[in-house]
């Protein structure tokens, strides 16, 4: 509808889940744009121009990001639009993607995905059902101390033709000495040139203040983690070794 209500002469929004698409339809009918606008309940790798779009898109927007970025299947659905649904001189908005992350020891956030002993007893057993991968956290809530600096793991061009999951082997220099207990994980979205939107507060985002401009920076506060099983020791000044993957819409971490 903000499509619509700027100019666009016909916008086609694509949602799978019914009962949003339903009523999508409903409240696109009483906002009366009913004309230009149409709901289509689909996922959006089903649809086919000449069926559900009755010509390439110029411009496609999506918002399928999770808090590591990649989780809601960003990267296929958005290869599928680019080559399928978009005008070769179309546009994606986000244009670009970055996945970033800090080393950090935290008994309190590793201990949301693990357990070992409690009031004497043991019931490690219960770590079958620890998540592998990434998952939602407010890191900013818990107690911890970071062993590096923030760094880069992904930079995802949305309308490059190579749009793929891959591996990332990253080191960084240990800040601090102590137990390595997980990587805590946030994004920025590159809207547009000069906007972004992240999952950070501007004091921690790399790209507010790298152009020192915190304006144009939409913050929202969705941040993840993805935690070690068994947790290491690491010592200022060594190296810290890393293989991320994000393949299966899922952010994982190999200590090298
Ligand atoms: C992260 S939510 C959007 C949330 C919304 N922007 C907000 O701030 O409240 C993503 C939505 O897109 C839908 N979705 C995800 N991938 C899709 C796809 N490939 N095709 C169609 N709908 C999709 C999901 O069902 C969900 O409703």
């Amino acid at each position: 509808m903000m499509a619509a209500r700027q100019g666009a002469r016909s916008v086609v929004a694509c949602e799978l889940d019914s009962t949003l698409a339903t009523l999508s339809k409903r409240i696109v009918a009483q906002n009366g744009y009913s004309d230009t606008v149409t709901i289509v309940n689909a996922v959006s790798s089903d649809l086919k121009v000449l069926e559900a779009l009755p010509e390439p898109a110029d411009v496609i927007v999506t918002e399928i990001v999770d808090e590591a970025l990649i989780g809601e299947n960003i990267i296929n659905t958005l290869r599928h639009a680019r080559q399928e649904l978009l005008e070769p001189s179309g546009t994606i908005i986000p244009r670009r993607g970055r996945l970033y992350g800090r080393c950090v020891e935290s008994s309190a956030m590793h201990g949301l995905n693990h357990v070992g002993e409690t009031v004497g007893f043991d019931v490690s057993l219960f770590n079958k059902f620890s998540i592998h991968g990434h998952f939602p956290v407010r890191f900013q809530l818990w107690p911890r101390t970071y062993l590096s600096d923030p760094f880069l793991i992904y930079d995802f061009d949305f309308m490059s033709h190579d749009l793929a999951e891959k591996q990332s082997e990253i080191q960084v220099t240990a800040t601090n000495t102590g137990v390595l207990h997980g990587i805590i994980l946030w994004f920025e979205l590159e809207l547009v040139d000069g906007i972004i939107w992240s999952s950070t507060p501007p004091d921690f985002s790399m790209e507010a203040q790298r152009n020192n401009n915190q304006e144009s920076h939409i913050y929202k506060q969705q941040t993840g983690i993805v935690t070690f099983s068994k947790p290491d020791r690491v010592r200022e000044k060594n190296t810290i070794k890393m293989g991320f993957d994000c393949a299966s819409n899922r952010v994982t971490v190999n200590l090298l």
